[in-house]
């Protein structure tokens, strides 16, 4: 079946646009009253799906940046708000607005794609995948203690939740260095904004760093407030975690395990390496309670893609790459520490443009996907060097939902 494609631009269309993916998602919590979801679309790049003049399907993006492997910031498409109604699924809509989404990122320039998603079956076929994940831990704070080693860290101050949304976006700009990380457009901003501001509870920032050299920051909640004068579980979560430095990591860290009254720190999005464990003089204080897939990763344009990152010697790789949607990116890549480029050589390895954005920003290993059957090594010894050149100290994070 065949469904009209177009960019939804007017208010009645976005709104339209919304209630479409708040419909297909069904459970995600009520907007805040008065919410203006217009200010959460970024003009030309809300696509919406047609079924005889009505919307059935949407798909959405932010222009943001992406973190690569060596630092730089390759320009990314934030894909959300993707959703087809219960009425329309399985007819080929969200295979429509794919397409026409991929076509559209590869015209704008834009390098890479991700999303986050609401199930791990959807997005594979598209081109995306896993690049990163994300952990969820619970910290139980009276057992917390930081190890003599930790850095004390610098001044922290508690600043106005409500007033200090700037500061935040710039600490957070400074803080981006890891791979994974993104560029937080301002719509996302200003949707954290409007969500704390009608949360019922109250909400905390505390600031790392001298007035005007702040590069660090926390925000956090309370939950069971209701019960919290006589409760022996006293919760808070983490809602945003940014350190630009070591220093600010290890001060906000001592600040969250200072807080008296608290029995239990829950952090919902951190690093699966995040070294927080290590810190502390009885690991077990803090649980992994589950790793899940954070970013999905598609690359629009393999070779910018392929040439943005860093490699590490020795030795080289002709990596063919096969894209069904994208068939400009078909093609084998000598690649090396001096960086990537096209070649007309012989393959050492194949895989799907998939897998290939799976180990992108090195959270996956190369053996791994070939034990799943995702790598085809043509030569003996490729896999490995593969695996070193794509190697990166820390694991790909990003932190941040969208
Ligand atoms: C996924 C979703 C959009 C449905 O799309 P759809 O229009 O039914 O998908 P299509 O008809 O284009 O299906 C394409 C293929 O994917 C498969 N597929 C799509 N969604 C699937 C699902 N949830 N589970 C299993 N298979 C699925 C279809 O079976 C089809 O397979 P085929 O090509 O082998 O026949 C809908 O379930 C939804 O809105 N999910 C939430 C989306 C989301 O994750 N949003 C957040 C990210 S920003």
């Amino acid at each position: 079946m065949s469904f009209d494609v177009r960019v939804l631009s007017g208010e009645d269309d976005l709104l339209a646009a919304s209630a479409t993916f708040r419909t297909a998602l069904i459970g995600l919590p009520p907007l805040p009253p008065g919410t203006d979801v217009t200010e959460f679309f970024e003009p030309g790049r809300t696509l919406g799906a047609f079924d005889g003049g009505r919307l059935v399907g949407t798909a959405d993006s932010y222009a943001s940046t992406l973190t690569v492997p060596g630092g730089a910031r390759a320009p990314h498409a934030a894909v959300t708000h993707v959703g087809v109604l219960p009425t329309h699924t399985r007819r080929g809509v969200v295979t429509a607005l794919m397409r026409r989404q991929l076509a559209d990122a590869a015209a704008r320039g834009e390098v890479v794609a991700t999303l986050r998603a609401s199930e791990a079956v959807i997005y594979e076929r598209f081109g995306y995948g896993i690049a990163s994940s994300s952990a969820r831990r619970e910290v139980s704070r009276r057992q917390a203690v930081p190890r003599p080693g930790v850095p004390r860290g610098g001044p922290v101050r508690l600043a106005d939740p409500a007033a200090s949304w700037k500061l935040l976006a710039q600490i957070y700009e400074s803080a981006t260095g890891r791979a994974g990380m993104i560029g937080r457009p301002a719509s996302w901003w200003r949707q954290q904004e409007q969500r704390q501001a009608a949360a019922p509870g109250p909400a905390y920032v505390a600031v790392h760093g001298r007035d005007g050299r702040e590069d660090g920051y926390v925000r956090y909640h309370p939950t069971g407030t209701e019960e919290w004068f006589t409760s022996r579980d006293r919760v808070i979560v983490v809602d945003d975690f940014v350190a630009a430095t070591p220093e600010a990591y290890a001060g906000l860290v001592r600040y969250l395990l200072g807080l008296d009254l608290v029995d239990r720190i829950v952090l919902p999005s951190t690093a699966p390496d995040d070294p927080l464990p290590l810190l502390l003089t009885d690991d077990r204080a803090v649980r992994t309670v589950c790793v899940r897939d954070e970013t999905w990763l598609r690359l629009v344009d393999v070779p910018a893609a392929l040439s943005l990152r860093a490699y590490r010697g020795p030795g080289r790789v002709a990596l063919a790459v096969t894209d069904d949607l994208l068939p400009g990116n078909t093609g084998t890549y000598l690649i090396s520490e001096d960086g990537a480029a096209r070649t007309e050589g012989p393959a050492d390895l194949t895989v799907d443009v998939a897998t290939l954005g799976a180990l992108y920003l090195g959270g996956s290993r190369w053996w791994q996907h070939a034990r799943a059957g995702r790598v085809a090594v043509h030569r003996d010894g490729a896999l490995e060097t593969a695996e070193a050149l794509f190697h990166t100290d820390a694991l790909p994070f990003s932190g941040t939902g969208f």
